[in-house]
């Protein structure tokens, strides 16, 4: 009994918790105006494969900057919900930080139907990695008067995702995430505006143990309640640049031999695709 209660009484004190702080222009900002409210865990963010398609062409009107050389580096997968580049590192050397700066979804109608979404984020684990995800990023939804919300959030997959009410964010506008493992169970996330001048800075302990395998940089479809993913809209290119993701001794891994992973079936109607530029640069094209 006495040992029972014991174990009880250690798994109730390794649950998820965080703690906040801003900066804006320099300035701690009080963060008593952010809320941070809990979105049910909804499934919404695995890496759900659905194929490979390493002839490494590009598909739709937009040409890769990169020559063909390089583009055969990068293989395609095919994903239901994920477009964009996962990279992956050793065991030997697990992921200790994954960074880059993207732009916040600017959203045209794609199906007729409203509200319309795009989430953009950048993550540790989710793909080859699927017990557990660390993630921060921004959704954009489309309304049917034709206005767009953006809301920063953060997530630790299999716990609730968090939107971050009061983060200044609009479509659009530019954000750097810093998604760091300082262990397997313990983060530090740091999600920047960089047209507003505003960093939020969270620290995560006891969360579900990462695997450190994964650096993700994605658009994403999500998964909504019940299941179902929520209709996607069209974008502006989502450029991601300075990619990047260091490791735990140190070494940094850029995108060269990554995954480029386009959103669909098959490369021709995917409705987004990655498209690669750099070692520290690409871009989430919208197709159809
Ligand atoms: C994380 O998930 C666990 C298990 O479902 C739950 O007990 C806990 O309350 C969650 N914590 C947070 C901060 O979401
Ligand atoms: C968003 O896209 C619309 C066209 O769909 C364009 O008029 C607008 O300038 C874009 N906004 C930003 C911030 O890029
Ligand atoms: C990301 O955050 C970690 C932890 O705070 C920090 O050590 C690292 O320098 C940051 N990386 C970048 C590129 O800012
Ligand atoms: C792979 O990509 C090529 C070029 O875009 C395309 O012709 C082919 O149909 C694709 N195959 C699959 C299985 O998607």
């Amino acid at each position: 009994m006495r040992l029972l209660s014991l174990l009880f009484a250690s798994a109730a004190a390794a649950e998820l918790t965080f703690s906040a702080s801003a900066v804006q222009a320099g300035k701690k900002v009080d963060i008593s105006g952010l809320e941070f409210v809990p979105i049910p865990p909804r499934s919404r963010s695995h890496f759900r494969w659905s194929g490979t398609n390493s002839t490494g062409a590009s598909s739709g009107g937009h040409k890769s900057h990169r020559s063909n050389e390089n583009e055969k580096r990068n293989a395609i997968s095919l994903s239901s919900d994920w477009c964009g580049v996962s990279q992956h590192a050793t065991t030997s050397d697990p992921i200790k930080s994954v960074y880059g700066s993207f732009t916040a979804p600017n959203l045209s109608d794609r199906t007729g139907t409203y509200p319309q979404y795009g989430a953009a984020w950048i993550g540790i684990d989710g793909a080859s990695c699927s017990q557990a995800l660390l993630q921060a990023g921004v959704t954009t939804i489309l309304n049917s008067n034709g206005q767009q919300s953006a809301s920063a959030w953060w997530e630790w997959v299999p716990n609730s995702s968090y939107s971050i009410s009061g983060f200044p964010v609009k479509a659009g506008e530019w954000l750097t995430v810093n998604v760091t493992a300082t262990s397997a169970t313990n983060g530090l996330i740091s999600i920047s505006n960089l047209n507003q001048g505003y960093t939020l800075s969270i620290v995560l302990n006891n969360g579900p143990a990462l695997c450190r395998a994964d650096a993700d940089w994605i658009v994403e479809d999500f998964y909504g309640t019940g299941g179902k993913q929520v209709p996607f809209a069209r974008f502006d290119d989502i450029w991601f640049e300075e990619c990047a993701a260091t490791t735990s001794k140190g070494n940094t891994i850029g995108l060269d031999g990554a995954a480029m992973i386009y959103l669909g079936n098959s490369a021709s109607t995917a409705t987004c695709v990655a498209q690669p530029y750099d070692n520290s640069n690409f871009y989430c094209s919208s197709q159809g």
